[in-house]
């Protein structure tokens, strides 16, 4: 038995996992050995789900099959939908929304896994991680009082989403920035979701309560969102009387702290920014270039004239990915529920890889409560 107690389990080891692996000093960060810049240039979505999920690169071959069936699971059953349309008219947060269709998914899931054929929860896991996208995209089109689009099997799961959205087909740039974007959420280390996810998976739960978990982990403040808050505060800019660079002067001065700034494991610029930074300022040459400008010279107020670049205070994903989903046109709040559509591939491989060798999640708490109490009747109290 281990005595010490370490608040929020920070820095304990609680599994083995050959997933991901971040190193926030260097700013690094691996999936099953391959960088982050190498996966996010190189890959799609899909290969990275692929590789998430299998442990290796697919062949030509294996991704042609594994993109085709995730495309055959994309629709969605009507009565899912009805629900969705239903909370989207009753103004439900997104990420509510997204908790509830999975929850209900498995009603309408055709296989009845048995708990240790981890095959079989992979199947489940593509089928779930297919309808995510057709999911949200009814919901952003039900609130807008527009019927969804059907999914296209012939674009990828990026494009598929953004076409969804609008009934329009995404240009090249947006389809290839969204496709990144998704690979550079899809996993993480063990992050609150993802362990959340684990603990379910531990108790040899299906893995829609295992997902159904980790939405409800995401949609917390203090782990998703930051990327909205970002983009909340740019508009802020755009809004306010004080050019950009007197915005983030008067707010250091306020002693406010800048959202997407700063992150518990990363102490140098997260390498995820770095990557969406690239593709901020390539959508803002194509369009609007305000948003770019506004992030760099935060940036640089902050990170150099203001030192906190030595204080291991530097970017993290959310900074520059806000703005990125604003340029290709995405509604602010659906920022999150997109971090969950692509880290439900990690959270997939790691409830499946902590299964292969599993043993029940249990921990235990240090009671610091009365002993002794003498109990008194309801009548006497
Ligand atoms: C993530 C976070 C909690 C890390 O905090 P931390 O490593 O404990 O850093 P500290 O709170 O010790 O701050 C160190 C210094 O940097 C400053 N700082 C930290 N984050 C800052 C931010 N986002 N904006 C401006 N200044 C910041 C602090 O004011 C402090 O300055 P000081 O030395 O003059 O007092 C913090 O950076 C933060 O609140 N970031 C904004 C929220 C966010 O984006 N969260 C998403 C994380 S995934």
């Amino acid at each position: 038995m281990v005595d010490d107690l370490e608040k929020g389990l920070e820095g304990v080891l609680v599994a083995e996992s050959g997933l991901s692996s971040v190193d926030g000093d260097a700013g690094r960060l691996i999936y099953r050995g391959y960088s982050i810049e190498d996966l996010a240039r190189g890959a799609s979505y899909e290969e990275v789900v692929y590789l998430l999920w299998h442990g290796e690169l697919p062949t030509e071959d294996d991704l042609e099959s594994f993109t085709a069936s995730l495309a055959e699971e994309r629709s969605v059953d009507d009565d899912v939908l009805e629900t969705v349309e239903q909370l989207a008219e009753a103004d439900e947060r997104p990420m509510a929304a997204l908790r509830t269709a999975v929850s209900m998914l498995s009603a309408y899931e055709s296989e009845n896994a048995e708990p240790d054929d981890l095959e079989a929860t992979l199947r489940q896991g593509r089928r779930i991680t297919a309808k995510l996208p057709t999911v949200l995209a009814a919901f952003e089109r039900y609130r807008l009082g527009e019927q969804p689009v059907e999914p296209d099997p012939d674009l990828g799961l990026a494009a598929n989403f953004l076409y969804m959205l609008t009934g329009e087909e995404p240009d090249e740039l947006a389809a290839e920035t969204f496709d990144q974007a998704l690979t550079l959420h899809a996993d993480h280390g063990l992050n609150a979701s993802t362990f959340t996810a684990m603990v379910i998976g531990s108790t040899m739960a299906d893995i829609y309560s295992a997902v159904t978990g980790g939405i409800g982990a995401l949609s917390g403040p203090l782990h998703g969102g930051a990327n909205q808050d970002v983009m909340e505060v740019l508009m802020e800019i755009d809004e306010s009387d004080l050019d950009h660079r007197e915005w983030v002067e008067q707010a250091n001065e306020e002693g406010r702290r800048i959202p997407g700034f700063g992150h518990r494991v990363y102490n140098v610029k997260d390498p995820r920014a770095k990557i969406l930074e690239e593709r901020s300022k390539e959508l803002a040459e194509d369009g609007e270039e305000k948003w770019y400008n506004y992030t760099t010279t935060i940036e640089q107020y902050l990170s150099e004239e203001q030192g906190l670049a030595e204080k291991g205070i530097a970017p993290n994903v959310d900074f520059y990915s806000g703005s990125v989903y604003y340029q290709l046109g995405i509604p602010i709040d659906l920022y999150t529920p997109i971090f969950a559509m692509s880290r439900v591939s990690g959270w997939i491989a790691h409830v499946v890889e902590y299964q292969e060798d599993n043993r029940l999640i249990r921990p235990r708490a240090r009671y610091t409560g009365p002993k002794d109490q003498e109990f008194v009747p309801l009548e006497e109290r």
